[in-house]
């Protein structure tokens, strides 16, 4: 099945349960392995082999954020909810055998979860419209037009949500909501809180990392920059396989 994130994500606000790194083939193999060396974690939704993605563009070449802070947040906040996914993957297969295990302190984990696997997600759709040419085009400035007006009253909206997040965390997500077949630039307060059945076009990181050390304290300017670094085309692939969905 196609995917609507150009990496191995597929597109999951709400439904993150699918592998995202890993091959049928390759897990019965893992599953394996696992399961010989430990007689305990064999089911696939608790392997915990996710794997980062590489970055999918030069990062010396966007314009207005360098390129230690692409590689600084690629490594450190995108790779460490990978790792972090993994940890507590393996610990949620672990713990399901303790028998004696509250259900509670079994919830606080499938938080964590939740949490970073919407971490890997968003930050998997982040990079992936990264490293393009600020030239909006095709199907999306079509739906653009049709839902905002103009592109302008669409950037307008898309940069107000964005530094409505300013000095914290989120996302700004640009996505179709399959609910009710609309297109909105929805609000993420963090990796849990979105629209929860919005299939994104367009992701914008919020959190100070994706910033901070570029701009400091002041996120307009990022967001700014973003915006001339936009992967359309990146974007308009997700709006085709949407309209073929
Ligand atoms: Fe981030």
């Amino acid at each position: 099945m196609e995917r609507i994130v150009g990496g191995s994500a597929r597109l999951a606000l709400m439904n993150l349960t699918d592998n995202m790194h890993v091959s049928g083939e390759d897990l019965g193999e893992i599953g394996a392995q696992v399961s010989n060396a430990t007689q305990a974690i064999t089911a696939r939704a608790f392997i915990g082999q996710h794997q980062p993605l590489p970055l999918p563009f030069d990062p010396a070449k966007l314009r207005g954020i360098s390129e230690k802070l692409i590689r600084s947040h690629w490594e450190n906040n995108y790779g460490g909810a990978v790792k972090a996914l993994n940890a507590v993957e393996q610990r949620l297969g672990a713990m399901l055998r303790e028998k004696d295990l509250p259900p509670y302190i079994y919830g606080d984990v499938k938080r964590e979860e939740l949490v970073r696997s919407g971490s890997v997600v968003l930050h998997e759709l982040y990079f992936a419209n990264l490293g393009g040419q600020p030239k909006p085009g095709g199907k999306v400035l079509d739906l653009i037009k049709q839902w905002f007006g103009s592109y302008a009253q669409w950037e307008d909206e898309f940069k107000k949500t964005a530094n409505a997040l300013s000095g914290g965390s989120g996302w700004v997500i640009f996505a179709n909501n399959t609910h009710t077949g609309e297109f909105h630039n929805y609000w993420a307060g963090d990796h849990m809180h979105n629209i929860p059945t919005g299939l994104p076009l367009l992701v914008l990181d919020m959190y100070e990392h994706a910033y901070h050390m570029d701009y400091g304290a002041a996120a307009s300017k990022y967001v700014d920059a973003f915006m001339q670094n936009v992967n359309w085309e990146e974007v308009n692939r997700r709006a085709e396989v949407l309209s073929k969905a």
